[in-house]
Formats: structure tokens, C-alpha cells, sequence
């Protein structure tokens, strides 16, 4: 026994004392080295009383130096575990907070609000306007008189009241924003920039394309030499901004009583990257809005002067843009308020 085995011994104390985690570990490390039967410190003092008598003093003195030493070191070591832990009911600050449920946005809010955005940084003023209308604004006023076959294209609910001599009911549920033109250009002279966000109403049934409430987009504008170029121009530029930039856009000519000529729009297909697929039914395009160049007789139902102003308007689907957007398959989803659903939004 020499003072290197005693130098020997303090190092591989040191070094096992360092990995020490636990209650546990450290009396584990006080056994080996200072437990009375086993102890290696213990031995090492037994050797000294056996050792030559010359050596005896120094070797002792130096034993128990390291067994003092030893001792020190663990109950710093004890201390220091102790304190790392936390007293009952305290909190430890040091943990990151638990993130608190945030809701999300409506895929049919997003929806709305990016519409609104486009059209507000062009200038548009955005408006609503009254859900329960009546046959003059619905209608009559939208080139739509009474018997007019163009009715028949959307089923209306009607609510109470008659109309004096013609035996139908005065207000309804409207079944489209555009009665929101006539209103507005009744209490306001051109030049005229709207947009009308709101919910409309149709007598269909609950399927995967249909809702009996949904909502719509109606827009307006009026001038003096606003032409189809202009409509083409302005519904181009939004398509892109809604979609991607890339997004084809066709115009073809349809029929709206309240629109000469009228334009159906599509979009080249987001399904199938316009190739032809079921969901366009293999033409490669959707139908996403209808508009058309105001018709003179509506110009003159608000008292507008039809030689001296023209204008475009057009209706798009909200629910449509969602669907088309999102990829999402069937229209119920977006009122069954399935948080497993709404949750994913924003995508
Ligand atoms: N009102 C039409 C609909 O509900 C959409 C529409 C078509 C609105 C042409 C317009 C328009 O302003 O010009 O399907």
C-alpha cells in the first residue's frame, strides 16, 4: 500500500461521484467506498494498521485525509441534489407553458375575407344588405317581371304578405345578393365600386352541392364607358389573386335577365390541372361565377341613364370558392360544425 494507490483511489471516487444522479447512485458510491464491512476506504484504513511501523504515521495521516475528504464530497453532493428538488406545490418556471386552445377561422370566413381583400385593394367599397326582400328587388327590378321564366331558375322561399292583385307573397328570402344593385344605385349616382358579401336562400335540399342557405358575392360597378374589357380585366385579376397565378380563365356567354350580354366564367380545373377529370366532368373547367354588363332596363328601373352609363356585375359562390380552394368533396361540411374538420383550417 503506497500513497499512489491512495491518490488512485480519490481519482476513481471523483470520477464516479461525478455521474451521480440520484439518492440512490450516492449511497451506492458511500457503500463502496466508506461502508464499514466492504468499504474501500475502510480496507485501506485496515491496511495502514498493518503496515511497516515507519510508514505507519504518514499513511494514516494521508487515509484519513482522504476519508474526511471523501465524506465532504458526498454530502455536498446530498445538498446538491436535494436542492434541485422542487419543494411540493412549487412551480417550475423552467417548463414551457401549456399552449392555450386557440379557435380557428371558418374555411367560409377565410373564404369571404380574401374576397373582400382583393376587391377592397381595388377600390371597392364593401356593403351589405337586407336577407328578407321583396319581389321588386329580388325580381321586378332585375328585369324579372312576374311570369318571367328566368324565376324558375332558382326556388324561392317565399314569406308572408301579398302582393295587391297578383297573389303573391310580398317578401322572400332572397335567392341571390343581387337585389343588393337595385338598392344601392336607387340611393346612390354612379360612379359606383361595390361588393355585397351576404347569405341567400333557395328552396333546394341538403346534398353534396347543395345547402338551402349559402352565401354569395355579388359586385357592381357603373361608369361612363365601362366595358366588357373591363369585366374580362377585373374578374381576370381576381381569379389570379384567388387562386394561383397560373389559373386559366375562360369566358363564355350565358344568360342572366339582368346582364346583356352575360358571361360565364370558369377556371381552368384544380382537380386535374384542367386534363378532364369527373369533377369537371372531363372538360378540364369549372364554373366559379356569372356576371355580365348591366341591362339597360335595369339602369332604368333605378333611373339611371342607360345611353350615358354602363356597367358590369357578377355573383360567385362563396361555399363554391372554398370547395374548389380546399378540395373539400361535400358542401355539408362546412355547417355541420365538426371541430375535426374546421380545425385543419387554415390550411
Ligand atoms: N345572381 C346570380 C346567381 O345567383 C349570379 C349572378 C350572375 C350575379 C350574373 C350577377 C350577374 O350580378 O351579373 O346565380
Amino acid at each position: 500500500m503506497t500513497d499512489a494507490d491512495i491518490a488512485q483511489l480519490r481519482t476513481e471516487f471523483q470520477q464516479e461521484l461525478a455521474r451521480v444522479a440520484s439518492e440512490s447512485d450516492l449511497q451506492a458510491i458511500r457503500d463502496k467506498y466508506l461502508g464499514r464491512k466492504s468499504g474501500a476506504v475502510t480496507a485501506l484504513m485496515k491496511a495502514v494498521s498493518t503496515a511497516p511501523a515507519d510508514l505507519k504515521p504518514v499513511l494514516g495521516k494521508l487515509a484519513n485525509e482522504l476519508k474526511q475528504e471523501l465524506e465532504a464530497l458526498l454530502a455536498e453532493k446530498k445538498a446538491l441534489l436535494g436542492a434541485s428538488k422542487a419543494p411540493v406545490g412549487a412551480v417550475d418556471i423552467s417548463l414551457p407553458g401549456r399552449t392555450p386552445p386557440i379557435g380557428h377561422q371558418h374555411p367560409l370566413t377565410i373564404v369571404r375575407e380574401q374576397i373582400e381583400g382583393i376587391f377592397t385593394r381595388m377600390g371597392y367599397q364593401v356593403l351589405e344588405g337586407p336577407e328578407v326582400e321583396d319581389d321588386y328587388h329580388n325580381f321586378e327590378a332585375l328585369n324579372m317581371p312576374a311570369e318571367h321564366p328566368a324565376r324558375d331558375m332558382q326556388d324561392t322561399l317565399y314569406l308572408d304578405g301579398e302582393i295587391p292583385g297578383q297573389g303573391r307573397p310580398a317578401t322572400l328570402l332572397r335567392t341571390h345578393t343581387s337585389p343588393m344593385q337595385i338598392r344601392y344605385m336607387e340611393t346612390h349616382q354612379p360612379p359606383v365600386r361595390i361588393i355585397v358579401p351576404g347569405k341567400v336562400y333557395r328552396r333546394d335540399d341538403l346534398d353534396l352541392t347543395h345547402t338551402p342557405m349559402f352565401q354569395q358575392v355579388e359586385g357592381l360597378v357603373v361608369g361612363e364607358r365601362i366595358t366588357l374589357a373591363d369585366l374580362k380585366g377585373t374578374l381576370t385579376t381576381f381569379l389570379h389573386e384567388l387562386f394561383e397565378n397560373r389559373t386559366q380563365v375562360l369566358f363564355r356567354p350565358s344568360f342572366f335577365p339582368y346582364t346583356e350580354p352575360s358571361v360565364e366564367v370558369f377556371i381552368g380545373c384544380v382537380f386535374c390541372g384542367a386534363k378532364g377529370c369527373p369533377v369537371c366532368k372531363r372538360t378540364g373547367w369549372l364554373e366559379i361565377l356569372g356576371s355580365g354588363m348591366v341591362h339597360p332596363r335595369v339602369f332604368e328601373a333605378v333611373g339611371y341613364d342607360p345611353e350615358r352609363y354602363t356597367g358590369f356585375a357578377f355573383g360567385v359562390g362563396i361555399e363554391r370558392v372554398a370547395l374548389l380552394k380546399y378540395g373539400v368533396d361535400d358542401i355539408r361540411l362546412f355547417y355541420e360544425n365538426d371541430l375535426r374538420f374546421l380545425e385543419q383550417f387554415p390550411l
